[in-house]
């Protein structure tokens, strides 16, 4: 199944929406900070930063909410400090903001004026200027013209799979790979992921220019093992709660059994190795971080939680994935179980809680689209060379 007209974060501002339950996502962006930092003044090194009039900039899988704005006025922010650093004239900018088609773009669209705003705040008159689009379509496409982006970034999206995998029937009442799922199961998700993956830097690897920069953060798992509980045991969690559903009447166990989540949570190894096999870019950085399940706990130091903060946990971190996994369990399942299915959901993550503080792990890093396929840091080291020989 083809999830590119089905797949979107839940809409608008409301209790729910993703706009609102967005807080793993903004403090993982905030961690990715240092990265984008660090990749922009590698462009900046390489001169290609002041070799165009308009700098452009991609966010792949943008969602809505001010997360988005918040990584968009970042970049603009450190191009326009390494442009003045550099006695140069502040370029136009031009953002293209991608997700898929169901994707809430005009709550977006409302936060532009503020956007505006907040990017020419503390620059000169001559700044800008900016022009920002929506650019609807899979990211498994082609979405831009060759050789048209300088640098594209995309946070927390690629772990999101073109289709649901096919040959899962095994997988029985799970909704991810679990520690019962057969190898098949393992291996049908693990073959998406790495055709779609390598898509997308191909893709990529023809709209960004040459020693143009892709920085990337996504949900990844801690260790080799695929069914590591960092990446598991929110998806398990979740599957109870639909089989508690599905003991009160609420839910066909059926359904469960024809349903399965289309993400994959790779490990640092397999995200080295499809870069290198792929051969268009050249991984220059890769930092791996953690972020509570509850995004306002800040207790990175226990392995459990105390029975009373773990109710609380539970219910923040069952927000999160509602805003995230609504829309897609509503088009299976239908809209009349969600709010009961969530409930049930806050109480198995306060149990686990309880005993075990499993953490969301994030893998973020920062590529070079090689000139030539030559890999620009070697080429950058033989112009050194020769400069030294003659
Ligand atoms: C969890 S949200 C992340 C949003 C935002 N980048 C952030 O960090 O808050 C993931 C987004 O990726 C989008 N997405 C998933 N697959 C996609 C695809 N193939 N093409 C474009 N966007 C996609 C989803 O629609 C969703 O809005």
């Amino acid at each position: 199944m083809k999830v590119e007209t089905i797949l979107c974060m839940n809409t608008g501002d409301g209790e729910s929406s993703y706009a609102n339950n967005s807080l793993v996502q903004e403090l993982a962006t905030r961690r990715v900070l240092p990265i984008l930092r660090y990749a922009i003044k590698g462009i900046a090194n390489q001169d290609i930063l002041f070799k165009d009039e308009c700098f452009k900039i991609a966010d792949m899988g943008c969602s809505s909410g001010k997360n988005t704005l918040l990584v968009v006025s970042s970049i603009i922010d450190i191009v326009y400090e390494m442009y003045t650093k550099n006695n140069r004239e502040a370029p136009a900018f031009q953002v293209c903001l991608n997700d898929l088609y169901g994707n809430d773009f005009n709550h977006l669209f409302k936060l532009m004026p503020d956007f505006y705003a907040k990017i020419r705040k503390g620059k000169k008159e001559n700044f800008g200027p900016c022009f920002v689009s929506a650019v609807p379509g899979s990211f498994y496409t082609r979405l831009f013209p060759e050789q048209s982006l300088h640098i594209v970034y995309s946070s927390y999206s690629v772990q999101w799979l073109s289709q649901v995998p096919q040959g899962l029937g095994e997988n029985k009442l799970n909704l991810y790979i679990t520690k019962t799922s057969p190898p098949k199961v393992i291996q049908a998700y693990q073959q998406q992921f790495h055709w779609d993956f390598t898509t997308f830097l191909k893709m990529r690897s023809k709209e960004i220019v040459p020693g143009g920069k892709m920085v990337l953060a996504f949900p990844a798992r801690s260790i080799n093992d695929p069914t590591s509980d960092d990446c598991c045991s929110l998806w398990e969690l979740l599957a109870q709660s639909l089989l508690d559903m599905a003991k009160k009447g609420l839910v066909q166990q059926s359904d469960i059994m024809s349903f399965n989540m289309p993400f994959y949570y790779p490990c640092e190894g397999e995200v080295r190795k499809l870069i290198k096999n792929q051969g268009s870019f050249s991984l220059d950085k890769l930092n791996v971080f953690q972020v509570n399940w509850d995004p306002y706990d800040t207790d990175y130091t226990s392995i459990k939680d105390s029975s009373e903060s773990s109710y609380i946990h539970g219910k923040n971190a069952a927000r999160i994935i509602r805003a995230v996994a609504e829309p897609f369990l509503k088009s299976h399942f239908g809209s009349s179980m969600i709010k009961e299915l969530f409930e049930k959901y806050e109480e198995h993550l306060a149990k686990h809680l309880v005993n075990k503080k499993t953490r969301h792990f994030t893998i973020a890093i920062s590529m070079t689209k090689k000139v030539n396929n030559i890999d620009i840091v070697g080429l950058c080291d033989l112009e050194c060379d020769m400069a030294s020989a003659d």
